[in-house]
């Protein structure tokens, strides 16, 4: 078969690549399963899909060169199998770049933004006659979900997107001009979503939002509720076990989502919230409206309800103008909270973000040395914190099968991975005692198995 640049015909398989964050897994979750109801199937490992959806990100640079370079590999890849796959990007590089990807990329029959693929179904059929297109609207509401089919296949650990972009424009991040503003699902879809997810097979939900504890929803009898109302609600579906939620802002944090942490028993001792900077001359042209003292009385407050919550965070080092003093702040409020996990960056500047054009862009061997630094700070307080589990009897959701043959991986309530000899299935709940740690995981000894 000659290729040519337009792919013709209906693909049979698909393949969707989900890069960056877990709302673009979600969505591309959301994608295979629209894609399925169009009797599209899943491509089988190691074989060449007829649909390639890039469903990318754009937080942090070369993520846009990335994707002109994935295509470019996907194009020369076909031809040299004399197939040639169709290719769509999605996420939030193609909401940012639009049009341009069409004409520096010939081999992209569709570029779909976050807030349009419902309609990717339609514009597979168009490009399977040859016609590309690009949709990257932004509707002021999210009636996508309503769009979507069923939610039907999912893993035991399901995500679920309550709620989608960002109004605190941090000055560093795209965000709020790719995902737009802060928009909630509303609670009855959210329920039956949540629903038809554990009907479906999913154990434990994590709510999803950029800003995920800013949801606001009417609840079944009309009533304002935030989103410890929502968790409140699924904690009532029988067959859920575990509720999760990220990734939350400081100043979103409601009395009542704290309180919930001591209230609500599937809603596991985890929380994710980022603070970037221990400066606060740095939060502040960040735009982050917290300082660093008013965040770790933040987190005081989750402690005293619920001793045992895993905390992790989000950092940037090298911020414009950060001193090595305003570093060494990130320092001691690393020191000072004992982060179970974390995620730490180097500032990359953003266009058409304020950060990118202030004075005193840091360079990048500074950054690296800061980022190595920061780095060592939290993997050895990851590493106390998962030493500091050994000994302790906990359930553990079964996920996955290992790498090495027999074994199987699990989460712990503080989700730290925990790897079992023994056999099991994929959604097993089981009991376990935590008996050895390493810097990202544990071994787990299996006591019993609660459900299966
Ligand atoms: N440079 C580096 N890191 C960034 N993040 C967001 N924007 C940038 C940027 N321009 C990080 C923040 C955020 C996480 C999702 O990505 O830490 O919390
Ligand atoms: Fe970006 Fe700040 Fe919004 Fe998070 S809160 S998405 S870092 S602008």
């Amino acid at each position: 078969m000659k290729p040519t640049d337009t792919p013709q015909g209906a693909p049979r398989t698909y393949r969707v690549k989900s890069f960056g964050c877990q709302m673009n897994v979600y969505d591309g979750e959301r994608m295979g399963e629209l894609l399925e109801a169009k009797g599209i199937t899943p491509a089988a490992d190691g074989e060449d899909a007829d649909l390639v959806v890039l469903n990318t990100c754009h937080i942090r640079e070369k993520a846009t060169e990335k994707v002109y370079s994935d295509v470019g590999r996907l194009v020369k890849a076909g031809r040299a199998a004399g197939k040639k796959s169709m290719i769509a990007v999605a996420g939030c590089v193609a909401q940012a770049e639009g049009e341009e990807i069409m004409k520096r990329s010939p081999g992209v029959g569709m570029v779909v933004g976050p807030q349009a693929y419902h309609r990717l179904g339609d514009m597979v059929d168009r490009a399977a006659r040859g016609e590309r297109s690009t949709d990257t609207d932004m509707p002021e509401n999210n009636a996508k979900f309503g769009a979507l089919p069923a939610r039907r296949r999912v893993s035991p650990s399901a995500f679920l997107t309550v709620q989608e972009g960002c109004d605190k424009f941090c000055t560093y991040c795209v965000v709020p001009y790719t995902r737009g503003a802060e928009i909630s699902r509303p609670y009855a879809e959210l329920v039956e979503e949540a629903k038809r997810l554990v009907e479906a097979g999913a154990r434990e939900i994590t709510l999803l939002g950029q800003n995920v504890n800013a949801w606001r929803g009417e609840d079944d009898k009309g009533r304002s509720t935030g989103l410890d109302g929502l968790i409140k609600t699924l904690a009532a579906i029988p067959d859920l076990a575990r509720i999760r939620y990220t990734t939350s802002h400081p100043n979103d944090m409601t009395d009542g989502l704290i309180a919930a942490h001591g209230e609500v028993d599937k809603l596991m001792p985890y929380l994710h919230l980022p603070v970037q900077s221990g400066s606060d001359r740095v939060l502040k042209a960040m735009n982050r409206s917290h300082t660093a003292e008013s965040y770790l009385k933040l987190l005081d407050r989750f402690r005293a309800v619920r001793p045992d919550i895993a905390l992790s965070g989000d950092f940037i080092v090298g911020f414009p103008g950060e001193t090595e003093a305003e570093f060494e702040d990130t320092l001691r409020i690393v020191d000072a909270v004992r982060y179970a996990a974390a995620f730490s960056f180097k500032y990359s500047p953003r266009p058409g973000t304020p950060a990118a054009t202030m004075d005193g862009q840091i360079p990048v061997e500074v950054m690296d040395e800061r980022l190595q630094r920061l780095q060592a700070a939290l993997n050895r307080d990851q590493l106390a914190f998962n030493a500091a589990s050994v000994g302790k009897t906990c359930d553990v959701l079964i996920e996955r099968k290992g790498r090495k043959p027999g074994q199987w991986l699990g989460k712990s309530p503080w989700l730290q991975s925990v790897f079992f000899d023994s056999e099991l299935a994929i959604g097993d709940m089981v009991r376990a005692e935590l008996v050895c740690a390493g810097p990202s995981s544990l071994q787990g000894r299996l006591l019993e198995t609660v459900t299966a």
